[in-house]
């Protein structure tokens, strides 16, 4: 029979079904590396207030390395009679250490023990996922710069619309993971604030220093109602917000490289290293990777749904329920680290086809829009100019023409005098130069919003 933590109040054995049940080892051995530092800072605390010996806390804190390094080099037992990180790591404290292992739950709940650890957690994952975009930005950036000539259509609607540099739709992608990289940021200022010492849930009267602890342990700032922080999980559903919300990012682009893989458009080729063939058809070369960054969206936003559910009904403070946020947290972030690991190497290599775009770029009126602006900074009202273009481009697809080959008339009836002049904006390259307002397209205005990221990234 195991020794519980809590077996004073109980008599006979736990159900081995019970012990199935409940256990979280399985799970929560993640949390070793950071159960052991906060476990450290908390006995340097109980030093510190004098609630034990200075040597007893680096005695306490020598034990806790030898067992991290144990745990590191696969060489600690763990079994589901001990639940739990924390049980497991205490109660190896006390078979070394006896009686003053038995010291270092004082003034310490496993409440405000597994928040704490799972923030310490967060707070890493925050900042490797912000290192993992940066790089992956840098990487859309230098692929910007190389195909910074390139012309591609812009689409709406999956229809062609009006035409777009490569570098603006890379420099797009940038955008928005700068946006998940701020919301981590954001994130991070909350996950950064210490519950440990809130105890159970009402606090302790016990004399112990939190601001101590949290300075050792580089939090910000101390929670300041023990209830609020023994029940709070709002850090894990902001933080599984934001990798769902970059999920979506990840998983769009991934659907819209693969269409660009397809015959149908044969924009882009991805490298064969990041492919895999079929089993039966011979000239199969499958977006894989894109399809399960796609797939692999999807558990990344249930993660943020089941916290979200997991939450909704909880009373007031701890419950066994908040166990279940660490699948979530953990196999989130699993995700979205893969991904990340696989997509960047994979945007590096994969190379544009710049004949087969170049040769289809006059299709689809591209440069009507351009066109109908051209007449509008020449007087014609707005609505009349856009009615007028309409059927010109209808007179095209009867003819199946391109607008550049309709004759010269057609132009000056829409606006006399500036028939022959609308070749200065017809044709994609024109119609694309043409572009000036701030965030556009325009050549100039991406010059500048490269120039912005080369000197933020
Ligand atoms: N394994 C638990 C969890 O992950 C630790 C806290 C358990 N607290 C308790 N009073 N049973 O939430």
């Amino acid at each position: 029979m195991t020794q519980k933590t809590w077996g004073g109040r109980f008599s006979g054995n736990t159900d081995h079904r019970v012990e199935e049940f409940t256990e979280s080892i399985q799970v929560d051995h993640r949390l070793y590396r950071q159960d052991i530092e906060a476990s450290k800072a908390h006995a340097r605390m109980l030093a510190k207030v004098e609630l034990i010996g200075l040597d007893e806390a680096e005695q306490i804190c020598h034990q806790l390395d030898e067992i991290g390094q144990e745990i590191e080099q696969n060489r600690f037992p763990f079994s589901i009679q001990l639940e739990d990180i924390h049980t497991h790591i205490e109660n190896a404290l006390i078979d070394r250490l006896g009686d003053l292992g038995r010291k270092l739950h004082t003034a310490r709940s496993r409440n405000d023990q597994v928040v704490t650890d799972t923030k310490l957690w967060v707070r890493d994952a925050i900042d490797l996922l912000d290192q993992k975009l940066h790089e992956l930005q840098k990487v859309l950036l230098e692929i910007a710069e190389k195909y910074k000539d390139l012309v591609l259509p812009g689409y709406t609607h999956l229809q062609r619309a009006q035409p777009i540099l490569a570098a603006h739709y890379f420099l797009a992608y940038i955008e928005k993971f700068h946006r998940d990289r701020d919301r981590l940021t954001d994130c991070r200022k909350r996950v950064n604030q210490m519950p440990l010492g809130i105890a159970a849930l009402a606090g302790t009267s016990l004399p112990i220093d939190r601001s101590f602890t949290a300075s050792l342990l580089d939090f910000s700032e101390v929670m300041r109602n023990s209830l609020d922080a023994s029940s709070d999980r709002d850090f894990a559903a902001e933080f599984l917000f934001d990798l769902a919300l970059m999920a979506v990012h990840l998983s769009s682009w991934a659907e819209e490289w693969i269409l660009w893989t397809s015959t149908e458009f044969q924009f882009i080729d991805l490298p064969d290293a990041f492919c895999t063939g079929s089993s039966i058809m011979p000239h199969k070369k499958n977006p894989d990777v894109l399809e399960l960054t796609r797939g692999k969206s999807a558990r990344v936003i249930s993660s943020l749904q089941q916290i979200f559910l997991l939450l909704k009904a909880l009373p007031m403070a701890y419950n066994r329920d908040l166990q279940e946020d660490k699948p979530a947290i953990f196999d989130a972030f699993d995700t979205i680290k893969s991904i990340l690991d696989v997509v960047t190497p994979l945007i590096q290599q994969t190379e544009f086809r710049r004949e087969v775009i170049a040769n289809r770029l006059e299709d689809g009126f591209l440069d009507a829009t351009t066109l109908m602006e051209y007449f509008i900074r020449h007087g014609v009202p707005m609505r009349s100019a856009h009615e007028a273009v309409g059927k010109l481009v209808r007179e095209c697809e009867q003819r199946r023409c391109r607008l550049i080959e309709l004759p010269i008339d057609r132009f000056e009836s829409v606006c006399p005098g500036q028939g022959k002049a609308v070749y200065q904006v017809l044709g994609v390259e024109k119609a694309l130069a043409a572009f000036v307002s701030a965030g556009s397209t325009g050549p100039l205005e991406v010059e500048t919003q490269l120039k912005v990221w080369q000197q933020k990234l």
